[in-house]
């Protein structure tokens, strides 16, 4: 689907501070764009967050992938398709290629079985670009104990951001897709101006309205 881009990569890569700038570009040319995080960004979605963020509910991976799904079709109907076919540019703080990673290659479901989901759910309702943001794990983790502040509980979930950060470096979607990894080393602008030279690149922002929509 043409103007809709993913931001993807583990936690304190930069995904919400490049898809801010990437927006703001987009509107000083003109555009209008929607922006959108997973689970949510709909009622239901909202609510389904409320379930996945409650670690007490017992949970497997199956059953976590598909509330995502559910989650994800839900903004593709109500939010996605709507605002693609009004000619607005849709970004999302994440989409399918994080279900692969998490519960696919670094959680128990396997990467096959999460990308026979999205072909079988998604069909071809797909990003026509994903930004794979790409950092070195000690550097991930510097950014997040900044962010966290201190006394997090950060120390046991080093483990996880190294497998997730090594799980997107190998995640290429489903066939078709365009996964482009940014290094996000440097500078805000550094990388935001990577992000530009793949998106002139690969000619996402010609005058292609949506292709299908399914
Ligand atoms: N290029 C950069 N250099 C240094 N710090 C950055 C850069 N980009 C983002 N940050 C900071 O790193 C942290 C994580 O960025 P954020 O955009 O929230 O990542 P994500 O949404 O992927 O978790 C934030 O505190 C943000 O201000
Ligand atoms: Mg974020």
């Amino acid at each position: 689907m043409e103007r809709f881009i993913a931001f993807e990569g583990p936690d304190g890569c930069g995904k919400s501070t490049q898809m801010d700038r990437l927006g703001q570009w987009l509107e000083s040319r003109g555009e209008r764009v929607v922006k959108v995080r997973e689970p949510g960004s709909t009622e239901l979605g909202e609510r389904i967050r409320t379930i996945l963020l409650d670690a007490s509910i017992p949970m497997t991976a199956e059953g976590e992938a598909l509330l995502f799904f559910s989650s994800r079709c839900q903004l593709l109907s109500e939010v996605i398709v709507p605002a693609l076919e009004r000619g607005d540019w849709v970004l999302a703080d994440r989409f399918y290629l994080s279900t692969i990673v998490y519960q696919g290659i670094a959680g128990d479901l396997g990467e096959e079985r999460v990308m026979e989901l999205c072909q079988g759910i998604l069909g071809s309702r797909r990003p026509a670009l994903h930004l794979t943001l790409d950092l070195p794990t000690d550097v991930l983790l510097e950014r997040l104990r900044l962010r966290a502040g201190e006394g997090d509980r950060f120390e046991s979930r080093e483990g996880m951001i190294e497998r997730t950060a090594e799980a997107f470096r190998s995640a290429s979607g489903l066939p078709g897709d365009r996964v482009e990894r940014i290094d996000a080393l440097g500078t805000e602008e550094d990388v935001a101006a990577r992000i530009l030279a793949v998106i002139e690149s690969l000619r996402v922002t010609g005058d292609s309205g949506v292709t299908d929509g399914r």
